[in-house]
């Protein structure tokens, strides 16, 4: 007798998060039993749901799968309602393929290589403690979202950018909006709209007086119009800021709900040596996973694919948080074990869109975590984890509030 095919999974299945540090159980339950799932889209389609983590590097590493944004089955609201087509704008190269993608790519890349990003480091501290120093002011219990996490991700973004701080909350807005549950579609469009607006002055005023940065950099380019730049800046904000502020959070939660790992921490973090402290960010990235939902590529051709035939046009949604849980990849896929060795984990996605930022945000987490766990022997929860509100069913994973005491 053969075996039946399974049903595909509803989308909505693999999106109901109901935890603030595991991934929904059926991606578990798949990722040891069907790593290669059908699933149901919500315009019908039915394609597929990749959920162990050599999958996850075999679709996001070939250029058999497109990230053009028209090619795909998944664009769906924060709720997981259809989304309306979003078209390519220049310099968009989120949603390009090579080489089209590349063009673009390369231009950013030298802002965020190792030695760009080690050239920030002394500065990314000195911001750590000037944020711990505001905390300090605040007095405890105190909320670390508005007063550590935000802020100190936000400005680290912002000077690398060259953006003024005091234009900030038009961009973080932009990024509140996506992650909001209760803003719809066209409010969202609104925030863009003006975030957009924002970056594009500022692109001006840089072709003008170009500033040791990476708009000033981007403006000098005459290759590059308004345009495209403003797009290529609203992109690397929209993908680091939200991403960059929810991995702190998440982190800084995950420790002081695991408080023999906190303890690990800032032992680590005592004896000075960045390895320690990089290594076990490294962990972090692995168990928190913030970029949650809608990873998701588009069969170009038809393509073999862990012993299926994927149809040219199927999408595939690869979940990242499974991938990073896998347990022929992970020696303790499901717990927090800073020493475990999680260096080959996939929070930053893999092949030609593998996060560009990924450098600057392995930075500010080892700085935002030593400068916290050092300044502050006594860190503990205010409140039980159950009343720590988590956005849990938004594309990235976000805390609202990180109530603490110290
Ligand atoms: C811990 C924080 C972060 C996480 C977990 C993260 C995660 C990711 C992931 C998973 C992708 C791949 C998306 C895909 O393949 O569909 C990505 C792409 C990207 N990230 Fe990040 N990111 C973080 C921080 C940042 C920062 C700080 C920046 C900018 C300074 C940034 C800029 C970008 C950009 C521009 C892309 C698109 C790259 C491309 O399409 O070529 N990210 N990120």
């Amino acid at each position: 007798m053969t075996e039946a095919t399974p049903e595909p999974i509803s989308y909505l299945r693999h999106w109901d998060r109901t935890e603030p540090f595991d991934p929904p159980a059926v991606l578990g339950e798949l990722v040891r039993t069907r790593p290669l799932a059908r699933m149901e889209y919500p315009d019908g389609h039915v394609g597929w749901l990749a959920t162990s983590h050599e999958l996850a590097r075999e679709v996001l590493g070939s250029q058999a799968f497109s990230h053009r944004f028209h090619t795909t089955h998944a664009p769906v609201t924060k709720k997981g309602e259809l989304f309306p087509s979003v078209p390519i704008v220049p310099g968009g190269f989120i949603h390009m393929d090579p080489p089209e993608h590349t063009r673009y790519r390369t231009l950013l890349s030298g802002e965020f290589s190792a030695r760009a990003t080690a050239a920030h480091a002394p500065r990314v501290a000195e911001l750590a403690a000037a944020q711990l120093a505001r905390v300090r002011e605040h007095g405890s219990p105190v909320d670390l979202l508005p007063t550590y996490v935000r802020p100190l991700s936000l400005r680290v973004l912002c000077e690398v950018l060259g953006v003024p701080f005091t234009g900030s909350p038009v961009l973080s807005a932009l990024s509140d909006s996506a992650t909001d549950d209760e803003v719809g579609i066209e409010a969202e469009r609104e925030a863009g709209t003006r975030a957009y607006h924002h970056l594009l002055d500022l692109v001006g005023k840089a072709r003008v007086e170009p500033g040791e940065n990476v708009i000033g950099r981007l403006a000098a380019d005459p290759d590059l119009t308004d345009r495209e730049i403003t797009n290529m800046l609203l992109i690397v904000f929209a993908a680091g800021f939200a991403s960059c502020e929810g991995a702190l959070a998440s982190s800084l939660l995950a420790l002081l709900h695991h408080r023999d790992q906190l303890d690990q921490l800032r032992t680590a973090a005592r004896s000075g040596g960045a390895d320690g402290i990089e290594k076990m960010v490294e962990e972090l990235l692995r168990y928190t996973s913030v970029n949650q939902f809608q990873i998701f590529r588009t069969a170009l051709s038809d393509v073999e694919l862990g012993g299926e035939l994927v149809r040219a046009g199927e999408t595939v949604t690869v979940a990242l948080p499974a991938a990073n849980r896998d347990p022929a990849k992970f020696g303790c896929p499901d717990g927090l074990d800073l020493s475990q060795d999680a260096s080959a984990h996939l929070a930053f996605g893999y092949g030609v869109h593998a996060c560009v930022g990924q450098r600057l945000a392995r930075l500010v987490l080892a700085e935002g975590l030593t400068a916290l766990v050092l300044g502050l022997p006594e860190l503990a929860l205010d409140v039980p984890l159950q009343e720590v509100p988590v956005r849990l069913k938004t594309p990235v994973l976000s805390a609202l509030r990180l109530p603490v005491r110290y």
